[in-house]
C-alpha cells in the first residue's frame, strides 16, 4: 500500500519562544516571572485594548452596514493613512504603493515575494542578530540571505564601523534589511547621524532598503521613532517598509498591516501596487479588515487619535522607566556599569548578554524566564520585581 499522504511530512522545529511560554504555563512556582513573550504589558501584567481603540471598535460596531470583500489591496484611505503615519512629508506621495495586509508578517512576506519578483533570488542582507521569523520568511520567498554585523554583545552597543564595513560589502543591486526602530531582539539603535551615513552608503553602492517598522511608538516617540527611517527614504531612490499595527494599537491578534513601496516614480509605484495586489490574491486573497477599519477610525477622529498618541505614549514611559531602573539596581549590585546599556537601549527589547546556562539556570532557581540569547521583554517585567530581578541576574553570573 502507498504511503499516506502526510507520514514523510518533517516535524515541525521547534519555535523556541512557543517552547518557553509552554513551560512558563506549567511552572507552578507562584513567584514566576515571564521576560520571554514579545507583548506590551501594563502594571498589572494585562495587555490590554487601547481606550482609543475601543471607542473605534464600538463605533464600528454599531456604523458597520456591511462585510463584504474589501478588495486584494484593502482599504485606500486605511494604505493613505498607514504610509502617511511612516513617511510623514519624507517622500512624494505619488511615488508611494501603500497595501493593507494581515500584520506586518503578512507585510513581510509579500514585500519579500515582491522582490523576489523584480530581482529573482536576491541576496537579502539581515543584522545579526534579527527577528527570528526573518530568515524563515526570506527563505519561503525564494530570496538567499546573508548577515552584516550588528550587535556588540560584551558592550551592549551597535557595532557601527562593523557595520558599515560589511554593507560596504554588498553586491550592487542587493537588499539590506534594517528595523526601522526598537530593534528585536537587541533593543539597539542606529542614532540620526548614523542612520544619514547608512542612506549615504545605501546610495553610493546601489542597494535597497528594507525597513521592518513593528515598535513605532515604543523607542524615542512617535514621529520620534521614524525620523531615521524617513531620512533615508528621503535619500534613496527607492525603498520598501513593512508596518505593523499590532504592538502600537495592541491588536496582535485582529492582524493589522501594511505593505508600503516607496518606488522611483509613480509608474513603478502603481506597477509595485499591480503585483502586491497579485501576491494577495494568490496567497490569502483579501486581508482582514475589522482591525484595520478600527485602526482608520481612530486615525480619522482627531480626538480619539490624541487618545490613542496619549496613551502609546504611557505605554513608552512606562518601559523607559522600568530600563532605567533595572539597569540602576544592576548598576548598584553589580557596583559596576556593566549593564548600563539596558537604560539607552530602546523598545520593549533587550539582550541582557548571559550565556544559556545562565539564562537556564535563573528559569530553575529563580522562576524567571528568557529567551536562550538572554533577550528580555522589559514589559514583562513588574516594577514590584526589580530588585528580585537584578539579584537574580546578579546570582546566575556568580553561580552559572
Ligand atoms: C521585528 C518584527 N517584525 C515584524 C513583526 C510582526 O508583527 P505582526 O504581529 O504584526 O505580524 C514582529 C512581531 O513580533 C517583529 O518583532
Amino acid at each position: 500500500m502507498a504511503d499516506s499522504v502526510f507520514s514523510n511530512l518533517p516535524a515541525p522545529k521547534p519555535d523556541a519562544i512557543l517552547a518557553l511560554m509552554g513551560k512558563f504555563r506549567a511552572d507552578e512556582r507562584a513567584e514566576k516571572i515571564d521576560l520571554g513573550v514579545g507583548v506590551y504589558r501594563d502594571a498589572e501584567g494585562a495587555t490590554p485594548v487601547m481606550s482609543s481603540v475601543k471607542a473605534a471598535q464600538e463605533k464600528l460596531v454599531s456604523e458597520e452596514v456591511t462585510k463584504t470583500y474589501v478588495g486584494p489591496t484593502g482599504d485606500k484611505e486605511f494604505n493613505a493613512l498607514l504610509a502617511e503615519l511612516a513617511l510623514g512629508e519624507s517622500v512624494e506621495k505619488e511615488r508611494v504603493a501603500s497595501m493593507q495586509t494581515p500584520g506586518g508578517s503578512g507585510a513581510l512576506r509579500v514585500l519579500f515575494e515582491l522582490v523576489n519578483e523584480a530581482r529573482p533570488g536576491a541576496t537579502v542582507w539581515v543584522s545579526n542578530p534579527t527577528w527570528a521569523n526573518h530568515i524563515p520568511m526570506l527563505k519561503a520567498s525564494g530570496l538567499s540571505t546573508q548577515a552584516y554585523s550588528y550587535f556588540d554583545a560584551t558592550s551592549g552597543d551597535v557595532r557601527f564601523d562593523d557595520m558599515l564595513a560589511s554593507l560596504n560589502e554588498c553586491p550592487q543591486g542587493d537588499v539590506v534589511l534594517l528595523h526601522a526602530c526598537c530593534h528585536n531582539p537587541t533593543g539597539a539603535n542606529l542614532d540620526l547621524d548614523q542612520w544619514s551615513q547608512v542612506g549615504k552608503l545605501l546610495v553610493e553602492r546601489g542597494l535597497l532598503p528594507f525597513f521592518d517598522m513593528a515598535y513605532q511608538g515604543f523607542g524615542d516617540g512617535f514621529d520620534e521613532d521614524a525620523k531615521g527611517m524617513r531620512l533615508v527614504a528621503s535619500m534613496v531612490p527607492e525603498c520598501v517598509i513593512a508596518l505593523s499595527c499590532s504592538k502600537n494599537f495592541a491588536v496582535y491578534r485582529d492582524r493589522v498591516g501594511a505593505a508600503v513601496v516607496v518606488a522611483a516614480n509613480s509608474e513603478e509605484a502603481t506597477l509595485a501596487m499591480g503585483q502586491m495586489g497579485s501576491i494577495a490574491r494568490r496567497s490569502y486573497s483579501m486581508p482582514p479588515n475589522h482591525g484595520a477599519a478600527i485602526v482608520k477610525g481612530v486615525l480619522q477622529d482627531p480626538s480619539l487619535k490624541a487618545d490613542w498618541i496619549e496613551e502609546l505614549e504611557s505605554m513608552r514611559l512606562n518601559m523607559l522607566n522600568l530600563r532605567t531602573s533595572l539597569a540602576n539596581e544592576l548598576r548598584r549590585l553589580s557596583n559596576s556599569d556593566r549593564f548600563d546599556f539596558l537604560a539607552k537601549h530602546r523598545g520593549m527589547f533587550s539582550r541582557v548578554g548571559l550565556t544559556t546556562e545562565q539564562v537556564d539556570w535563573l528559569r530553575e532557581n529563580r522562576a524567571i524566564y528568557m529567551v536562550g540569547d538572554s533577550r528580555i521583554n522589559i514589559a514583562g517585567l513588574p516594577a514590584d520585581k526589580i530588585e528580585y530581578v537584578a539579584s537574580a541576574i546578579i546570582d546566575a553570573l556568580a553561580n552559572a
